[in-house]
């Protein structure tokens, strides 16, 4: 699926194709003993948008190590509930309190605030009950540390963990260093976890898996300073959320810290650093180096 010859956005395309049919599949099964309107927030939440760029990641990693996208892609599934419970916290009023997402409206407007907060929980647990089923891989083991790693990259050390320091440096501004540290939990986590996912299911050796982790931190990073600076500089038909919000809520970005150009260099830095974290890898790692290309020039 990710052969040779194909543009980024191709790949990134068929990935996203892929992980949108097992996330039908699994809200089919889910049909039987969900309340209604829960299931239609959870499916409204995650179905039908966003760039998919984690389960990307995850199973372009596990390919590395021979793993085909079929085997890859209910560990990817998993992910991207994560990614998507984040994103319906995130938008909650007492939160970002953003009314558009994706192009569409955030759930708590389609649905109301409780709604949203239940669809969150249902899509977070959802994540682990994908990850702990033996369809996802042959191995308790690697499941059991599937799990353990997600749940890290998800909690208190995690995402969870870095959106509490984005809400307080709205009244205490941080440090670079600060800003670095938030950013690198609330994004850098899950996006880390994507390419060590794809390391643990391709049993890799541990030097690729170091590497790998490295592209991830550093693509994590990358990631969420081009998110600032599409708050500045993107189009909010075209990104699908609102843009020009940080600034008014007093979010601690490098944006607002260094400017827009400095911030675009930091940017470009961390997508090389990213890239030269694969200098061991042949061509077959060619899809991860585009992705962090993508992470740069990305528009939304
Ligand atoms: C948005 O993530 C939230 C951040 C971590 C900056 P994405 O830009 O990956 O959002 P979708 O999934 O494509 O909508
Ligand atoms: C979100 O950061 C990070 C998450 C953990 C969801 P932002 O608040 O900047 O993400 P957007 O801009 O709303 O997508
Ligand atoms: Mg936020
Ligand atoms: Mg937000
Ligand atoms: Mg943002």
């Amino acid at each position: 699926m990710m052969g040779d010859h194909m543009l980024f956005e191709d790949r990134l395309e068929r990935a996203a194709r892929l992980v949108e049919g097992e996330l039908e599949a699994v809200f089919s099964e889910m049909v039987a003993g969900t309340p209604e309107r829960l299931l239609a927030a959870m499916r409204h939440g995650v179905l039908g948008g966003g760039k998919r760029l984690r389960p990307f990641l995850l199973m372009a990693s596990a390919e590395l190590f021979g793993i085909v996208p079929a085997r890859s892609v209910r560990a990817a599934a998993a992910l991207e509930c994560v990614h998507c419970y984040s994103l319906v916290h995130d938008d909650l009023p007492a939160m970002d309190d953003d009314d558009l997402r994706r192009g569409k409206p955030t759930v708590h407007v389609a649905f109301d605030e409780a709604t949203a907060i239940l669809a969150g929980d249902g899509l977070l647990t959802l994540a682990f009950e994908i990850a702990a089923d033996a369809r996802t891989h042959s191995d308790a083991g690697v499941r059991t540390a599937l799990i353990h790693n997600l749940a890290h990259a998800a909690g208190a050390r995690g995402m969870a963990g870095g959106q509490m320091l984005d809400l307080q440096a709205e009244t205490q501004m941080p440090d670079e260093a600060g800003i670095k540290r938030l950013q690198a939990m609330k994004t850098g986590a899950l996006l880390r976890f994507a390419v060590e996912a794809g390391a643990l299911l391709g049993a890799a050796p541990a030097k690729d898996r170091a590497c790998l982790t490295a592209y991830g931190m550093a693509i994590g990073a990358a990631f969420q300073v081009a998110d600032d600076i599409l708050d500045v500089e993107g189009s909010s038909v075209e990104i699908g959320k609102a843009t020009a919000k940080d600034a008014d809520a007093g979010k601690a970005t490098l944006v607002g810290l260094l400017g827009v150009d400095p911030a675009r260099q930091r940017l470009a830095q961390l997508v090389d650093e990213a890239i030269g974290q694969l200098s061991q890898f042949d061509h077959r790692a060619d899809p991860l180096r585009e992705a962090a290309q993508f992470v740069m020039t990305r528009r939304k």
